[in-house]
């Protein structure tokens, strides 16, 4: 029997996405692969189950999970789902590996093979499997334009017969991927643009979008090619020199983040201070507890009249094409998970053995079962 592929609707309220596109399931469906579609699961992106044409649509979530032999997610399962998730099936999608551990014993329970999108390593091989990538490319991207909204300015000089209007001063705060898809938008859109990173590889990168690069001469190379955390007296340093370009910002948009910690301080109560009224900051670090001191998750707070959004789940605001995206970087991972028309799941694999977080009843992933052992001791 061909081997079943199931896609869930998401029941995250703020979710659009859906996991799989028609395009990508007509791919699939090519390969010998049963795909199973929950009834309306990418209407909110623009797909209507007509549109599914190669699917099956199935009107019963319970029944979906439970003929499973993988299972395409893109938020985190509830705990409802696992129980009704196929024992001894495969579940690939975002797992937010480093928030809840329970969730971990729950797919153990089930004997559930869990892959983590997130804990994809940032290896050339596995670049169009990198959904990380993919969807902070689009947040970097959406920042800029929910900021250029929010700001009661043009972003581009303008030339009109009431005179000249000067172009803004965006300063994007963390040059990954969704930073640097921020200095491209702030540019296209004609803003002064400056970035900062901690990583030095970063100057170049910033520099080849048309943006300056703000050095405040620390370095704090992590490992796997992200940042480590700053020292008390680097973060200083930081907010000294970082203080006068955030002064003289009228639009920050801020990325900085270092995977399985929260969100490292940047800008201080006393730096906003420094802006000027009607200046914007929009923290794309706000889920893990945000950039600038003063964000508040999912809100917009107005501080002496600057104005710090704390979006939440940006790539679902373009949830077509995040959709797209991912849909992608998923039918690239399966590629490597089924060869000849079977699942293998070959620990030898550096993609494989780094992505799978449960797997046969345990935990197989050494920094999540670190991290389970240290919060039940
Ligand atoms: P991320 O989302 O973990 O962090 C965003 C940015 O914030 C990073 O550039 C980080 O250096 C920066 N940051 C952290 N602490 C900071 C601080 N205190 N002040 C200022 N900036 C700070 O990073 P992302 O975007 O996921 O990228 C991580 C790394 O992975 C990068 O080196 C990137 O080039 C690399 N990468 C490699 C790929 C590949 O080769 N396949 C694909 C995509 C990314």
């Amino acid at each position: 029997m061909a081997i079943q592929i199931c896609v869930p609707k998401e029941v995250r309220k703020d979710e659009q996405r859906v996991a799989l596109v028609p395009d990508i399931v007509n791919r699939l469906t090519k390969t010998g692969l049963s795909i199973n579609i929950e009834a309306s699961a990418g209407e909110l992106v623009g797909y209507s189950d007509k549109d599914y044409t190669n699917a099956n649509i199935v009107p019963d979530s319970i029944k979906l999970l439970g003929s499973a032999d993988i299972t395409l997610m893109v938020n985190p399962p509830t705990a409802e789902q696992i129980s009704q998730l196929r024992e001894g099936s495969i579940l690939i999608g975002y797992l937010d590996p480093f928030s809840n551990l329970e969730r971990f014993n729950q797919l153990n329970a089930r004997k559930i093979s869990a892959f983590s999108v997130e804990m994809i390593p940032r290896i050339s091989r596995a670049q169009a499997m990198d959904a990380l990538s993919s969807q902070a490319s689009i947040a970097g991207y959406k920042a800029v334009l929910i900021g250029s909204n929010i700001l009661g300015k043009f972003l581009p000089m303008l030339t009109t017969a009431a005179g000249t209007i000067r172009p803004s001063k965006c300063l994007v705060i963390g040059a990954g991927v969704a930073g640097l898809q921020a200095i491209a938008t702030a540019r296209r859109l004609g803003a002064i643009v400056e970035a900062y990173d901690v990583r030095a590889d970063t100057k170049e990168q910033v520099e080849s979008l048309g943006a300056k690069f703000v050095d405040i001469e620390i370095k704090a190379e992590g490992s796997g090619g992200y940042a480590r955390e700053l020292t008390a007296e680097e973060k200083q340093q930081q907010q000294d020199i970082l203080a006068r370009h955030v002064a003289s910002s009228d639009l920050i948009v801020s990325t900085a983040a270092i995977p399985g910690r929260p969100s490292p301080r940047i800008i201080s109560t006393q730096m906003v201070e420094g802006m000027r009224g009607g200046s914007v900051i929009v923290d794309l670090a706000a889920e893990g507890g945000g950039n600038c001191e003063l964000t508040e998750k999912g809100k917009t707070t107005i501080y002496n009249g600057i104005k710090i959004h704390g979006p939440v789940n940006v790539p679902s605001m373009v949830g077509n094409h995040a959709s797209e995206l991912y849909a992608k970087n998923l039918q690239n991972f399966l590629e490597l998970l089924i060869q000849e028309g079977e699942v293998k799941i070959d620990l030898e694999d550096e993609i494989i053995k780094e992505s799978l977080i449960t797997h046969d009843g345990e935990i197989y992933n050494p920094r999540i079962k670190e991290q389970v052992k240290g919060a039940s001791s």
